[in-house]
């Protein structure tokens, strides 16, 4: 039986979002390539930044008791937005995990409440597999191909063979890639999320590398941010602009703007170096693939983007990124491999669990 509206629920950190995706083809032909069959007819969320901006990252506390409070309100948007009634829903997918407990459970519990309701099946979706195929909401991406998933929580390279079908061949051992954009921020006194600030005083900079932070050694395909943080941090004491004993920028006015516009720079250019390097190590390993994509909130950034784009193009591969809507958390991207998981028959029962 097709199942034809698929509902996504994403609670797992500090985004509530709630996505109805239509799948317009037959199982068999979607089974082909989903990228042409599914259709997203609404992709609503409420984000959380300006609740945790104050405290410089997220308090789980907070972020589970604002999923409470907003999920009934951003699933009515979706349903309004799609023009479609909760009845009309075919399958719910839900995000159980990785993510923050307290933040899941109210996604999932919501997700449950809809499906005993409705009587319709329940789909369990990893919430990074859902990062890892959100370049394919778009782009009909051809397999075997690498994903580079790089968000404040997680970055990692998948080994992507079909739907469904990959393996983790690289991750961070530590930190992550938009954990060290955020934690740099605020060592510079900037606000959250650090990325887009650091990269839009990148910019200014002309995306100059000045201080050549490190890029690490060996040849693995596992990412450890948490030394670049460190080196940063050393540096900017070695230069006496941070004060270690009180955790403050030293820095004010027009020179503490040049410095941040320098460390933003180096530490961009940094970036997109490591995550090439890590592609070319990923590429002597799988030369069979066809394509490099790159998904996750770090994917919004346009420098990287287009470094990472380049790098693939003369290499002869395709290179694929999803609209930064479907970079940070979405529902569309768990909505996604609940469609594909449905078409595979891959149903979960109500004792469903984070
Ligand atoms: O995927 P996401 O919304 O949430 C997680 O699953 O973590 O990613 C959020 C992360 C934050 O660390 C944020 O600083 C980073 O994505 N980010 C960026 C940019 N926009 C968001 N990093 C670099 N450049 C950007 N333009
Ligand atoms: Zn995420």
């Amino acid at each position: 039986m097709t199942r034809k509206l698929i509902l996504g629920i994403e609670t797992s950190c500090d985004e509530t979002a709630v996505a109805l995706l239509k799948d317009i083809a037959h199982e068999s032909e979607f089974a082909a390539g989903p990228g042409s069959a599914l259709v997203v007819l609404s992709n609503e969320l409420h984000s959380q930044i300006s609740l945790h901006q104050q405290f410089g990252g997220v308090v789980p506390e907070l972020a589970s008791r604002s999923h409470l409070e907003k999920i009934n309100f951003v699933m009515t948007e979706a349903l309004q937005k799609a023009n479609v009634r909760l009845q009309d829903i075919d399958v719910i997918a839900v995000t159980t995990h990785p993510g923050l407990p307290g933040s899941l459970l109210i996604g999932l519990c919501f997700a449950k409440a809809i499906a005993f309701a409705l009587n319709k099946p329940i789909i369990g979706i990893n919430h990074l597999e859902g990062h890892a195929f959100s370049p394919l909401i778009e782009n009909n991406v051809p397999f075997q191909h690498l994903c580079l998933t790089a968000s404040g929580g997680h970055t990692a390279l998948f080994l992507i063979e079909g739907f469904g079908q990959y393996q983790i061949v690289g991750q961070t051992i530590d930190d992550a890639a938009g954990e060290a954009f955020d934690k740099i921020a605020k060592l510079l006194g900037l606000p959250y999320p650090g990325g887009p600030v650091i990269e839009k005083l990148a910019r200014e900079a002309e995306f100059e590398d000045f201080y050549h932070y490190t890029r690490g050694s060996g040849k693995t395909l596992d990412f450890s941010f948490s030394g670049l943080k460190t080196a940063v941090l050393y540096d900017m004491i070695k230069r006496g602009v941070y004060d270690m004993a009180n955790k403050k920028f030293l820095l004010t006015g027009a020179e503490a703007a040049n410095e941040q516009r320098k460390i933003a720079s180096s530490l961009l250019v940094c970036i997109g170096d490591i995550f090439k390097k890590k592609l070319g190590y990923a590429l002597e390993q799988y030369p069979e693939i066809k394509a490099i994509t790159f998904a996750g909130g770090v994917a919004c950034n346009k420098y990287l983007k287009q470094k990472l784009s380049d790098w693939s193009r003369e290499r002869g591969l395709s290179f694929f990124s999803p609209a930064p809507q479907y970079c940070t958390d979405n529902g569309a991207m768990i909505a996604f491999v609940g469609a594909y998981k449905a078409a595979q028959g891959k149903f979960d029962s109500l004792d469903l669990d984070i």
